[in-house]
């Protein structure tokens, strides 16, 4: 699934000499696989990572790499996410990778977004925890404050110590049971002391390809323009 859904992102929106914005996680690793391929098959074309990861994944397939910094706006990002609501609002950053994304994503003209059909959901915050990237310093106040938004903030781990982002940063994955009102909660997060990013990609993406468990792929283009616009007039 998560390869059929990459591959067909690929062939559908990366085209020879684009800048790419390169996504992190199990389905993003298949998009980049295809981009070594076509790399190999002569197309050209500078690239973004996410991560470190996918960074050395794209070195080792021969993909030329860049700091974000060093190119204008990259044309394309294909991204995995963890849920994808009907509006295409995204949780992601169950992979760590959440803050580079985020920064890569908002200086990307088209972000595609790659998953499994087990991804989606009808309310964000339903099947996944929110993942919210904090500063170390001080990183229990924040998860107390976080708290205060009804979740349970839980400290991620790996192996017997705190997970470390590539940016130096802990996370905590918070546990809505339904997110209500995203923008609102986005807003809210950004404002605690110590947050760095938080999971939520609101009026981000602009397409999705979900393939599911019998092969079918779909395609999910910006969603309602008028209830996103509501979400934002509620917010303020
Ligand atoms: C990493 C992410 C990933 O895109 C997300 O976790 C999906 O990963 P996968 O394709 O392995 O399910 O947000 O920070």
């Amino acid at each position: 699934m998560k390869k059929a859904a990459a591959e067909e992102a690929v062939n559908r929106f990366v085209r020879d000499g684009m800048a790419l914005g390169l996504g992190t996680g199990s389905t993003a690793y298949y998009a980049i696989r295809k981009i070594g391929e076509m790399v190999s098959a002569g197309c050209d074309f500078i690239c973004v990572a996410t991560s470190v990861q996918s960074e050395n994944l794209a070195r080792s397939l021969g993909i030329k790499t860049a700091e974000l910094d060093e190119v204008g706006s990259l044309d394309v990002t294909i991204d995995g996410a963890d849920e994808i609501d009907p509006d295409l609002q995204l949780i992601k950053g169950l992979g760590g990778a959440l803050l580079r994304e985020k920064i890569v994503a908002a200086a990307t003209v088209k972000e595609v977004i790659v998953a499994d059909g087990g991804k989606t959901v009808e309310k964000l915050g339903t099947k996944v925890p929110l993942p919210v990237e904090v500063l170390k310093f001080g990183h229990e106040h924040t998860a107390r404050a976080l708290r205060r938004f009804g979740c349970e903030p839980v400290l991620r781990m790996s192996g017997s110590d705190p997970f470390v982002t590539d940016g130096g940063n802990l996370i905590y994955d918070c546990r809505f049971g339904g997110i209500d009102r995203p923008f609102y909660l986005e807003m809210a997060l950004d404002s605690v002391p110590g947050v760095v990013e938080n999971g939520l990609f609101l009026n981000t993406a602009c397409e999705a390809v979900v393939c599911d468990s019998g092969g079918t792929v779909k395609f999910m283009s910006e969603g309602v323009r008028g209830k996103r616009e509501q979400d934002e007039i509620r917010m303020i």
